[in-house]
């Protein structure tokens, strides 16, 4: 795991898009795996900056989501489909044909799981997976116990999970008690994965991460068997793993 220490979230997030745009330039029928939550904002920022100010273009880009909440609309503020559009799809020249994100309201949920993997083992593999992580090291939504095995799968929210995207809902019940999500198996097979580490609140995550001890009750702990992983954290989440500044890097 190469692991990019970095001075805040600003610093994070540009990084993060340089890795990306880095990924474009040398292919621009690049499959890029995206994640939700506060942690890429900042990132998906930097890119819609690129595409305006620089040109940067994803018009044969495709994209596989991670995650989606079961039981919303679509165009619920609080999906995932709406978070992507309002956040990056919208101001950058993706095709909307060229993005996937499991439904949130399939008829038949063991078969919408099936389709997710039958699509990303046609189009993919994932050339680059953006993933946050999670306070309790989940990646996607899978949570601790989660099989490695797992491919596209549902799963029921943590309570801390819940409580930690609580603020994208008007208040805590209202938060999904379920989700669909790409498992273990379905995000290890990309080729590259880029997680991304900012704030306090996920110090003991990295720190925990950075013992390297593998264990299925800290999912993102997996990633020490994934080939090409690159962390980029910032001070604060690193805070618990050192004191030491400047950029270290750690295979
Ligand atoms: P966050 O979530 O980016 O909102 O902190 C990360 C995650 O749960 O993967």
């Amino acid at each position: 795991m190469e692991v990019i220490l970095v001075e805040n979230y600003s610093e994070m997030s540009e990084h993060a898009a340089r890795l990306i745009e880095e990924q474009i330039n040398q292919n621009d029928h690049s499959i890029l795996g995206l994640a939700t939550g506060s942690t890429p904002l900042g990132l998906y920022e930097k890119l819609i900056e690129g595409h305006k100010k620089r040109g940067v273009s994803y018009k044969h880009i495709q994209s596989f989501n991670l995650d989606e909440y079961l039981g919303l609309d679509q165009d619920h503020p609080g999906s995932y489909y709406t978070f992507m559009y309002e956040n990056l799809f919208k101001d950058i020249d993706i095709s909307m044909e060229h993005i996937q994100i499991p439904h949130s309201q399939p008829r038949l949920v063991e078969e919408e799981c099936k389709r997710y993997d039958q699509v990303i083992e046609r189009i993919g593999p994932i050339d680059l997976q953006i993933l946050g992580i999670g306070s309790n090291g989940h990646i996607g939504f899978n949570e601790p116990g989660s099989d490695l095995n797992s491919t596209t799968h549902v799963v029921e929210l943590a309570a801390s999970t819940r409580n930690d995207n609580a603020h994208f809902f008007e208040s805590l019940e209202e938060v999904p008690t379920h989700a669909i999500t790409m498992g273990l198996q379905s995000i290890l097979k990309s080729k590259r994965i880029l997680l991304l580490a900012s704030g306090e609140r996920k110090a003991e995550a990295v720190k925990r991460l950075l013992s390297a001890h593998v264990s299925e009750m800290f999912p993102a702990s997996h990633l020490w068997n994934h080939d090409n992983v690159t962390l980029i954290v910032d001070q604060e989440a690193y805070k618990l793993v050192s004191q030491k500044g400047s950029e270290e890097v750690a295979r």
